[in-house]
């Protein structure tokens, strides 16, 4: 059962909901998995989370911003991901590394490879076993969001960010075949969550 899974999405994809769907359905199968998040996901992580998405920080660097995110990752994996996966268990994250890719690398301009090569270094290598990509158009994504009443610093991006950061998502998609599967976000949440979960299950029983 011990893999390392992680979901990814644009803003505004239903992400957050799918995630609480599969954490029921684990839980009625009585699998101890372990669901965690980025940024955070450990004590100092969460207090580096605080750091970059506080919305009175405007003035932090691009390049600030993507080794924040690295060194919250790298703590997490230590702290939380790494010892789950020696005891066997499955761990299934929300965000990781292919967020840094999609958001620093390609929608800030630091460029996915330069992004990937200082991930490599934060993580060790450590790539996860298989990742879902719940995507929904940057449209779609924004009208979701308006609903939410304070939004933090990446939230509060134009919706020219946000549409690149879908395109990233795009291009991550054809750079990473064998890892990343691609989830239609705009079908209902109990077909999004039923996709999701067959992707899994067929990972799971490989
Ligand atoms: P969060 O509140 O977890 O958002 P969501 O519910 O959308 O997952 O905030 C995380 C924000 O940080 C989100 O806008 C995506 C962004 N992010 C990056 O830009 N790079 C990263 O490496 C990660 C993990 C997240």
């Amino acid at each position: 059962m011990k893999a390392f899974i992680t979901i990814e999405g644009n803003d505004g994809s239903g992400k957050s909901t799918v995630i609480e769907g599969l954490k029921k359905v684990f839980a009625e199968r009585g699998v101890d998995v372990v669901f965690t998040r980025e940024p955070g996901g450990s004590a100092i992580a969460e207090q580096i989370r605080g750091i970059i998405l506080d919305p009175k920080n405007t003035e932090m660097d691009d390049k600030t911003e993507a080794l924040l995110y690295a060194a919250s990752r790298r703590q997490h994996l230590r702290e939380t991901v790494l010892p789950a996966l020696e005891q066997g268990k499955l761990v299934i994250c929300d965000r990781f590394i292919d967020s840094s890719l999609a958001y620093q690398g390609h929608a800030r301009g630091i460029g996915i490879e330069e992004v990937y090569d200082m991930n490599m270094f934060a993580t060790s290598g450590m790539l996860p076993d298989l990742t879902l990509y719940i995507l929904v158009s940057p449209e779609v994504g924004l009208s979701r969001k308006t609903h939410q009443k304070e939004l933090d610093r990446l939230e509060l991006e134009t919706n020219n960010f946000h549409k690149t950061v879908y395109e990233g998502y795009l291009k991550l998609v054809e750079r990473f075949p064998e890892r990343v599967v691609l989830i239609n976000g705009e079908k209902t949440k109990e077909e999004v969550l039923s996709e999701t979960l067959k992707v899994i299950d067929k990972f799971l029983n490989k």
